[in-house]
Parts: C-alpha cells; sequence; structure tokens
C-alpha cells in the first residue's frame, strides 16, 4: 500500500477481506483478497465494471452486508459487521428516499436517527437545502422529484448524518453533464473544508481522477483489486486540470487497467 501525506491512523482499513451471496444453493463470490486503507482526510475513488462488486464492498463497510473472509475496521479495531453500522454516512446507490416523506422530511431523517429531536432535524436540515441547489423543494414529496433532485436529497441526507468517514455510490450517476460537474466542484469544496474520509464509487474515469488522492480498479467479477492509481495533482483542483497532460497519463493508465481503449471512453462514456 503506497503511503500517502495523510498520517495518522486509517479511517478505514480492509484486510483480505472477501465476499459472496448465496442464491438457489449456489455460492457466488463477489470479492476476493481485498485490502487497502483509506487515511483520515483521503479521498478514494473505486473503479470496476458492472458486477464487481463495488456496491457490495460499500454494503460491507457501512454493516449492511457481512464479509465472508478477512477484516474492515473502522478507526480502531476490527469490528463484526453489526458493529459497523452507523459508524459511516453511506449514499446508496439507489437513492432510497421514504416515498411517505417530504425531501426536508427524507433529509431531516440523517439527525433524527440520531436522536436529534424531529424539529430541531427539520430546522438544520432546511438551512442546508439552498446549498445543495433544492431551496423551494423542502416541501416536495419524492414522486414530485427529478431523479437528480432525488439524488442530492440523498447526498444532503448522507451529509447531514457527519461521520468522517464517507461512503458514496455513484451519487452524481443520474445527474446530467452539466449539473454532474457542478457536484463534483461543489463536492470538492465541501471536502477541503470538511476534511472527511472518502470513498466514493464511479463509473466515470474522468471523476475518479479530478476527486480522488487514490483510484482503485476493481476486476470483473470476483472483483479483486487490479491496479491502484495515485492521483498526482494539486489541490484544490479546477476543471482545467482535465485538460493537463498528467491527467491524460491517469487516465489512460486507467483505461489500461480497466481493459478498454482510450478511444472508446469517449464514446461509452465510461465503464457501468
Ligand atoms: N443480493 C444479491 N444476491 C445475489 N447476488 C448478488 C446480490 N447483490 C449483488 N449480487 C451479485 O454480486 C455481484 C456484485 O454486485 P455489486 O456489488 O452490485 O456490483 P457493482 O456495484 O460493482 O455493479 C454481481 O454479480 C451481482 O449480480
Ligand atoms: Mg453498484
Amino acid at each position: 500500500m503506497p503511503s500517502n501525506p495523510h498520517s495518522a491512523p486509517p479511517q478505514l482499513a480492509l484486510d483480505n477481506v472477501s465476499a459472496s451471496y448465496v442464491e438457489g444453493g449456489e455460492t457466488l463470490l463477489a470479492l476476493t483478497g481485498i485490502s487497502f486503507e483509506i487515511a483520515g482526510g483521503e479521498f478514494v475513488a473505486l473503479i470496476g465494471p458492472s458486477g464487481s462488486g463495488k456496491s457490495t464492498l460499500l454494503d460491507i463497510v457501512s454493516g449492511l452486508f457481512p464479509e465472508t473472509g478477512g477484516t474492515v475496521r473502522i478507526g480502531g479495531t476490527p469490528q463484526p459487521v453489526e458493529d459497523r453500522l452507523g459508524r459511516s454516512a453511506y449514499m446508496r446507490q439507489r437513492d432510497l428516499l421514504l416515498p411517505w416523506r417530504t425531501a426536508l422530511g427524507n433529509a431531516a431523517l440523517a439527525l433524527e436517527v440520531h436522536g436529534v429531536p424531529k424539529r430541531e432535524a427539520m430546522i438544520r436540515a432546511a438551512e442546508r437545502f439552498p446549498a445543495f441547489g433544492l431551496a423551494g423543494f423542502e416541501n416536495a414529496w419524492p414522486g414530485q422529484l427529478s431523479g437528480g433532485m432525488r439524488q442530492r436529497v440523498a447526498f444532503l441526507r448522507t451529509m447531514l448524518a457527519d461521520r468522517p468517514l464517507l461512503l458514496l455510490d455513484e451519487p452524481f450517476g443520474a445527474l446530467d453533464a452539466l449539473n454532474r460537474v457542478a457536484m463534483q466542484a461543489w463536492l470538492l469544496e465541501l471536502w477541503e473544508a470538511e476534511r472527511h474520509s472518502v470513498l466514493l464509487v464511479t463509473h466515470d474515469i474522468d471523476e475518479a481522477i479530478f476527486l480522488a488522492d487514490r483510484v482503485i480498479v476493481l476486476s470483473s467479477r470476483p472483483g479483486a483489486i487490479v491496479h491502484v492509481e495515485t492521483v498526482a495533482l494539486d489541490r484544490p483542483r479546477r476543471r482545467s486540470v482535465l485538460a493537463s497532460d498528467a491527467f491524460f497519463r491517469h487516465r489512460s493508465r486507467l483505461a489500461d487497467a480497466l481493459g478498454i481503449l482510450d478511444d472508446s471512453m469517449a464514446i461509452a462514456g465510461g465503464v457501468r
């Protein structure tokens, strides 16, 4: 594991983690031999083909799904899966907003589950609505919101949980290109200010490089780490970095690791 500039004990450490699903009596190996660490304040992106176990990995770290082997440690000593619940803020791939709660009610939930009284939770959540581009939509029902807006509500809810470890599963997947770029810049700003440790799943190579300190590449199923790219781009990052030679080199190494032709990315828009 390459050392990184943010010393201190790792916020997250995985050691030889594997995972499998049992379906119809058959065992399907989803992840194998996964070992890496994320330091306090470090931003790591996870990229890999569809079905490579990215969401499974986040489910394991968050405590929603048990690993089959290996150890997972958030902060101190290795925890059994149930002890990891609530230690991270997790935005799942599907937004999972409660249809019977308004946008504001859904966002406030992050605080309510941590014991903040409902009234106060609503007030604190409402304060963040404008910054998330959601002003005026506080009382909208999830069914009335666009996919992009639902994703921003889910993102706001995740940020309100305010854990030192953030798990984001394709948080901008439902956004159009312009909104996506705006949200990336804004996530970086937020991260620069608050320095959470982040593990972000994306299918977008450029997004991974633009945001992360390191990009971990998974193979197709069973997901194993095939490459770790340390991103040597100065921070704070500006959009113009996407046109730099250094960015291009990162991109072509990652495309190689993913086994895709560089040219095909423009057409396919990344990998899923
Ligand atoms: N609940 C489940 N039961 C059985 N197999 C599953 C389940 N969830 C995921 N899988 C399988 O595990 C593999 C990894 O899935 P997933 O973690 O969702 O991959 P990714 O997020 O990288 O697309 C896939 O082959 C998927 O079909
Ligand atoms: Mg997934």
